[in-house]
């Protein structure tokens, strides 16, 4: 079975039926409303409690079952600001929920093990008109980055000029395109937090524990406050210093956030960025790193720079003392940022380690992820949720390919 994703914005029938002359299979086509699909809220139920489903009951629990049951899965993508599409990335996120909480390592780096022995084929088709040549490559080497997290094979299908299917193979991340700016300022900072979590995100424990001399100096607003995006939109360009403190959602931004951003127009002033994520090495953030250098001139804004901090997910599970070695570097970066007006290369480069793993590290890493001492965290709080007896479940049937 072939099944067509249609994710965009506007619906057209004409690509569809440019696909439909070129591909003779019966396509399944399924509209997907993005007013209606819901961001992932990082809850991890579907690996923790419920394992394989997704707690969010909306329409994407039936959006499982059909791509699991097809053996190719189209996407249709559209853009906004020089990325895809909020509601495209909503769907994306989502189908973490179609593999497991352990870590398996490759190329120096961890990545989710398979929950199911196989996952369709993906062609992805972006009408990209609106990005620059820079941004269409990073959207591609993005989407070949995401298709290799979820182990699918993926080709990026051109419907003009010709109907052509480019393999979408691992490649490395565009990034460090610009330099940030290293100039001063001692203007006040909005900070946006982009944690789309109800309870216990990692992000608030890093912006809580922002010490009180530099508190006067920002406002912090919740990205999750979605009524207030109308008004923060607009007055973002009477901002000198913006700042957004986010988690990595599939090396990228979660997609709420990418809805805000949507709305924000080009004006001056300054731009910095600060990405945590789970898995330990920071090169899983090189991708948005880059993203975000397009979006500072995209939006004429001076590129302050991206401060990355991978292994945050234990941040919230570890003892206090544990948690404030922990938060040390984080809080000294953020601290300079909005002291100063720019992140200092000594934070950037010691909170960015382990940017992969090399060498002996890798082989040590490789064994303890043999000797399973890596995932028993996971099997901790499955065992805590009464949920470790269904951990390998695969609730949706997966086509035999
Ligand atoms: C849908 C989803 C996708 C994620 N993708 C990545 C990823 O690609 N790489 C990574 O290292 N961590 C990834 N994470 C882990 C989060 O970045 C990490 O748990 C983070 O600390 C969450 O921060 P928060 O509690 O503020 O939301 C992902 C989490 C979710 C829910």
């Amino acid at each position: 079975m072939t099944t067509l994703f249609d994710l965009r914005v506007e619906k057209s029938q004409d690509t569809i039926t440019l696909i439909q002359t070129h591909l003779e299979a019966t396509i399944n086509i399924i509209q997907v409303d993005d007013q209606q699909l819901k961001a992932c809220t990082g809850c991890w139920d579907c690996w923790l409690k419920t394992p394989g489903l997704c707690a969010i009951n909306d329409e994407m629990q039936q959006h499982y079952q059909a791509f699991m049951r097809s053996d190719t899965v189209m996407l249709l993508i559209d853009t906004a600001q020089g990325f895809i599409h909020h509601g495209a990335k909503a769907f994306i996120d989502r189908l973490i929920a179609l593999h497991h909480p352990y870590i398996v390592f490759k190329h120096g780096e961890c990545r989710h093990k398979t929950r199911y022995k196989t996952y369709p084929k993906l062609l992805v088709h972006v009408d990209n008109s609106d990005l620059t040549a820079l941004e269409k490559d990073m959207t591609r080497t993005y989407l070949s980055r995401m298709a290799d997290h979820y182990r699918s094979k993926a080709y990026l299908m051109a419907l003009t000029p010709s109907f052509n299917l480019e393999p979408l193979k691992r490649s490395q991340p565009i990034h460090k395109t610009i330099k940030a700016s290293k100039t001063p300022s001692d203007e006040p900072w909005i900070i946006y937090t982009g944690s789309p979590r109800r309870k216990k995100s990692n992000t608030q424990v890093i912006v809580d524990a922002l010490s009180e001399d530099v508190k006067a100096n920002v406002e912090i607003r919740d990205l999750k406050n979605t009524k207030h995006f109308n008004t923060w939109q607009s007055t973002f360009k009477d901002e000198p210093n913006v700042l957004f403190v986010l988690p990595l959602y599939v090396h990228h931004v979660p997609s709420h956030v990418l809805r805000f951003i949507k709305g924000l127009k080009p004006s001056q002033g300054n731009l910095a960025f600060f990405v945590q994520s789970g898995f330990p090495e920071s090169a899983q953030s090189h991708y948005v790193e880059g993203y975000f250098e397009g979006l500072s001139q995209r939006l004429n804004r001076t590129y302050k720079g991206t401060a990355i901090k991978g292994g945050c997910e234990a941040l919230q599970h570890v003892q206090a003392s544990t948690q404030a070695n922990m938060l040390k570097p984080i809080t000294d970066t953020l601290e300079h940022l909005i002291i100063e007006g720019f992140y200092l290369d000594q934070h950037l480069n010691k909170l960015k380690t382990p940017v992969k793993f090399s060498g002996l590290v890798r082989v040590l890493v490789s064994f303890m992820f043999k000797l399973g001492i890596i995932n028993r965290f996971w099997n901790t709080l499955l065992k805590e949720n009464g949920a470790y007896a269904l951990r390998h479940a695969r609730p949706y049937l997966e086509k035999k390919r």
